[in-house]
């Protein structure tokens, strides 16, 4: 395809290569596939059922923060990856469903009063079962049909759940582990810098007409 094939040039001389969306979602999900296969040749440690789990968790997590990053690297970097940003959060939400299937069925097994016993006492679940009914309607509105049903402005105020969604998110690792080990928190503090990011450019864009009207 012609127009794929192209370069966007950034502003500061940057070219980004023009991949087919399908691509992303084919790599995307090379990491479960990877897993899957590990799974069945039984190559996935001691603890199979576990580091299944704690993998798609981690995977859903690294893909929210993806879908965070891209307007912090089109505004501070020039690299304009707007057009893979749907699939990206898609895939964000595959690897929760992935991840909360895998605690539902090789965890849980099946076990609806357990699990409703762990959602009402255990605080990670309740706010990682939280985060996943937060990214349930931004997966269900990621199409054009319901952008042009619900008009841009309430489909870009449903949107910005995600940022519930990635404090979830970053919360729900955080409480896992009862020590303090480095890795939630070095997630938590990507999270709560691509959040302060946001934060602080709206603060700056809210003063702007204020000053030029000074
Ligand atoms: C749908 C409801 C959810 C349930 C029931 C759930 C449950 C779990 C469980 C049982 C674990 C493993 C705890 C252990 O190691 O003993 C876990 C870990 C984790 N979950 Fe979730 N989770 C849910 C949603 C989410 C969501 C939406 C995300 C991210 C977007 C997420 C990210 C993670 C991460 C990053 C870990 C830790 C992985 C690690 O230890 O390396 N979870 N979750």
């Amino acid at each position: 395809m012609a127009g794929q094939a192209t370069a966007q040039r950034g502003k500061h001389g940057f070219a980004m290569p023009r991949v087919p969306k399908i691509l992303i979602y084919i790599v995307g999900f090379v990491p479960a596939v990877v897993l899957f296969y590990l799974g069945v040749n039984d190559q996935l440690g001691a603890d199979p059922m576990r580091y299944l789990e704690q993998s798609l968790g981690l995977w859903a997590l690294r893909f929210l923060i993806a879908t965070l990053a891209i307007t912090p690297l089109r505004q501070i970097l020039n690299i304009n990856l707007l057009r893979y940003r749907r699939a990206i959060g898609l895939l964000c939400f595959y690897y929760a469903a992935l991840h909360l299937l895998t605690y539902v069925v090789l965890d849980q097994g099946f076990d609806f009063e357990a699990i409703w016993t762990d959602i009402v006492k255990r605080p990670y679940i309740t706010i990682g079962m939280a985060t996943f009914i937060v990214l349930t309607p931004l997966a269900v509105t990621s199409n054009n049909a319901a952008i042009r049903r619900l008009g841009g402005q309430v489909w870009a105020r449903i949107h910005r759940l995600v940022y519930i969604a990635a404090i979830g998110a970053a919360l729900h690792f955080l409480l896992v582990v009862k020590s303090w080990p480095p890795e939630p928190m070095v997630y938590a503090a990507i999270v709560a810098s691509l959040l302060g990011y946001r934060f602080v450019r709206s603060l700056v864009k809210r003063s702007m007409p204020k000053r030029r009207a000074a």
